[in-house]
């Protein structure tokens, strides 16, 4: 059994009871839970304390994006909840992380940090283009590091591909990624994606892993042989 595992399995199940379900099963091989935006808003933020609960930090993707007040009573709110971790969208500006840091930090006694959302996993170049965005990702990334840096953010969430830039641009915030695809798996929606192993060579803290996970035959062999992959480096 791995249990020093860096995996966050993303529970992004249709019921609260699913989710628990899974969180039970796979917990001796992931080192920590994340509910999304379905479960919070479907089920509602208590499906984050039903997985607090089972004792592993859990990370609440709560993707905040809205005026610096909001924002700020939104992560106040969630830092009840006894999550590890809330994230919020670097894109709405230092002011707004801001509010969250530091409504989050009062609310949960300065147990749950921010991690600050980048470019999502799922955008392209040509996505961004369109947009009206014309940097690369990367270039992006590095700009959104600075600030969630200089905002009080604990850490931020990439792709893999972007892991060097935050790196060194911010080389103390936490980098957690999305956008791992085992040897041979579906990417499904995402696109700027990277194998479990070359995630963690390239120097990522944590993987946030889900369909490949929840979406197996057999959740807990998939479990098992990612967690092998993102074991601590001694
Ligand atoms: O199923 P899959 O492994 O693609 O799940 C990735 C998880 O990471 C999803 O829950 C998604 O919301 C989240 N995420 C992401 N890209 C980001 C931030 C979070 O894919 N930039």
């Amino acid at each position: 059994m791995v249990t020093d595992t860096r995996i966050i399995v993303a529970l992004d199940l249709a019921t609260a009871e699913d989710a628990v379900r899974l969180a039970k099963r796979v917990a001796p091989h992931v080192g920590a839970f994340k509910v999304g935006l379905g479960l919070l808003h479907g089920a509602g933020p208590g499906v984050a304390t039903a997985l607090v609960d089972l004792g592993k930090p859990v990370f609440a993707d709560a993707k905040l994006h809205d005026i610096p007040s909001q924002v700020g009573a939104a992560a106040h709110r969630l830092g009840r909840l006894g999550v590890r971790w809330i994230t919020a969208h670097v894109s709405g500006g230092g002011a707004m992380l801001r509010a969250a840091v530091e409504g989050l930090g009062e609310s949960s006694n300065g147990f749950a940090g921010i991690l600050g959302v980048t470019v999502l996993t799922s955008l392209e170049q040509t996505d961004l283009t369109t947009l009206g965005m014309a940097n690369t990702p990367g270039k992006m990334v590095s700009k959104m590091s600075r600030v969630a840096d200089q905002s009080g953010c604990e850490g931020i969430v990439c792709s893999p591909q972007e892991l060097a830039v935050v790196a060194a641009v911010a080389p103390s915030l936490l980098k957690v990624t999305p956008g791992v695809r085992p040897e041979g798996s579906a990417t499904g929606d995402q696109r700027r994606v990277m194998t479990p192993t070359e995630a963690m060579e390239r120097g990522a803290d944590w993987l946030v892993v889900g369909r490949p996970i929840t979406g197996a035959a057999d959740p807990v062999s998939a479990a098992q042989a990612i967690a092998a992959e993102a074991k601590i480096p001694d």
